[in-house]
């Protein structure tokens, strides 16, 4: 019986095959990084190795390592010789997997290097200068990665079920009154990683700070009655990433009626995420769907149209609806509409969409959608436009609270997607 992962490799080589046909190649090496140092220090920053190479393996691949690709050869994989006493071992992992390849322990410079054939080219950091330039190969292939395989499908539903774990731990961290770094700490302890394991900082923000988009800080403070958490975090399956989004509230107020009214629009909105669907049409009808909650909690008393037509609805939805989610949180190829790197850019209501793609079965895309009160926002609405239409009274009475997002991660299908976060929390 062939494995996912067997089946994975298939698909992978079938895509670099016909990619090597097309441009005319000998071989393909993607290079998985060096390791890159802190100014003048002799500490290196975090590592995560070059997704093209790191697609092809079902572990975390570290520093120069190399996967070489050859039509009707199995695929090389050169694995970096460590002879030195100040790290531990680096022994190549064992498993099945090795089965599919050709395994070489060497160095950059080795002979492998030296005999790749002529017309060879390097996807990865730090180009050879012996390679092919070869225009146009990183959009053929970063295109398809859009797709996802089964196996790396149930990658992405492991890291979605560690990245629940930790928002259950967060959510009574926060309930107990922890402050934002205990809150922190809780989230990795339960999903199982350090710090610099997680796909990205993790943003933990409690009140004001969970209007900040991407608040980084993580404050000592306890906060026994801290009123909202924004916890934004994930994990990390052999590269694979998931990015969780959620708001827990500790009163029963009209700040958590706009929460639950949120979470019922983010929930249909995931539902919509099916084939054929056009993105950029789904945060269209998101942006409706705030100006509709604006106008239901009485935050704004102008018509649906009417704050479409001023765009009210970015003053508290300032960001996309989501993105492609796969080896990096936002993945690669979002405005790219073919293999030959055609860009589809979000226009100007819209400007920071990630993806303006139709949606595909297997694409695996994250839904959502935000309501905040950000100070600098709502200024410089008050400040451009007279009729608004907005009850600023009501919107103070709200700033406290900060801001909402809710975050799913969804695998989109003909009919129905998947939601694996929705999932894991059920479990
Ligand atoms: N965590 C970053 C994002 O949601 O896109
Ligand atoms: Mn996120
Ligand atoms: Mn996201």
């Amino acid at each position: 019986m062939t494995t996912l992962y067997q089946q994975h490799v298939d698909v992978l080589i079938h895509r670099y095959e016909d990619a090597m046909a097309h441009f005319g190649l000998d071989a393909i090496v993607l290079a998985s990084g060096e390791k890159s140092y802190y100014f003048q220090d002799d500490h290196t920053h975090p590592f995560h190795a070059y997704s093209g190479a790191q697609q092809w393996l079902p572990f975390t691949l570290g520093a120069e390592t190399y996967v070489v690709l050859q039509t009707g050869k199995q695929p090389t994989l050169v694995w970096p010789v460590r002879d030195d006493f100040w790290h531990a071992p680096n022994p190549v992992p064992g498993g099945d997997w090795q089965k599919n390849w050709s395994i070489i322990p060497a160095k950059k410079n080795d002979a492998w290097f030296s005999n790749l054939p002529k017309h060879t080219a390097w996807l990865g950091p730090q180009p050879i200068t012996a390679a092919v330039v070869c225009d146009g190969l990183k959009a053929y292939v970063d295109f398809a990665k859009a797709v996802k395989t089964d196996f790396e499908i149930q990658a992405m539903r492991r890291a979605s079920d560690r990245a629940v774990a930790g928002h259950v731990a967060a959510k009574d961290a926060f309930l107990a009154g922890m402050s934002e770094l205990e809150i922190h700490l809780a989230f990795l302890k339960a999903s199982q990683q350090t710090a610099a394991q997680e796909p990205y900082p993790g943003i933990v923000g409690l009140n004001e700070h969970s209007a900040v988009l991407h608040y980084e800080h993580k404050s000592i403070e306890q906060m026994e009655n801290s009123r909202t958490l924004l916890i934004d975090a994930g994990a990390s399956e052999h590269g694979y990433a998931s990015d969780i989004t959620r708001t827990f509230v500790r009163h029963d107020d009209d700040f958590s009626a706009l929460v639950n009214d949120l979470d019922t629009m983010e929930q249909k909105l995931c539902r919509s995420a099916m084939s054929g669907v056009s993105f950029r049409d789904l945060h269209q009808d998101t942006l409706v769907g705030i100006a509709t909650l604006l106008h239901e909690h009485k935050i704004c008393a102008l018509s649906v149209e009417e704050q479409l037509t001023k765009r009210i609805p970015q003053v508290f939805f300032p960001h996309g609806l989501g993105h492609l989610l796969g080896l990096q949180v936002h993945d690669v190829g979002g405005h790219q509409i073919d293999s030959a790197g055609t860009l589809s850019k979000p226009d100007e209501s819209a400007p920071f969409l990630r993806l303006t793609r139709t949606l595909e079965k297997n694409m695996v895309v994250t839904i959502e959608p935000g309501l905040y009160f950000i100070p600098m926002l709502i200024e410089k609405m008050q400040a451009e436009m007279v009729n608004h239409g907005c009850d600023m009274a009501r919107i103070q009475h709200f700033m406290p609270y900060g801001g909402i997002r809710i975050e799913d991660n969804v695998v989109v299908k003909d009919d129905l997607p998947k939601n694996l976060t929705r999932t894991a929390f059920s479990h």
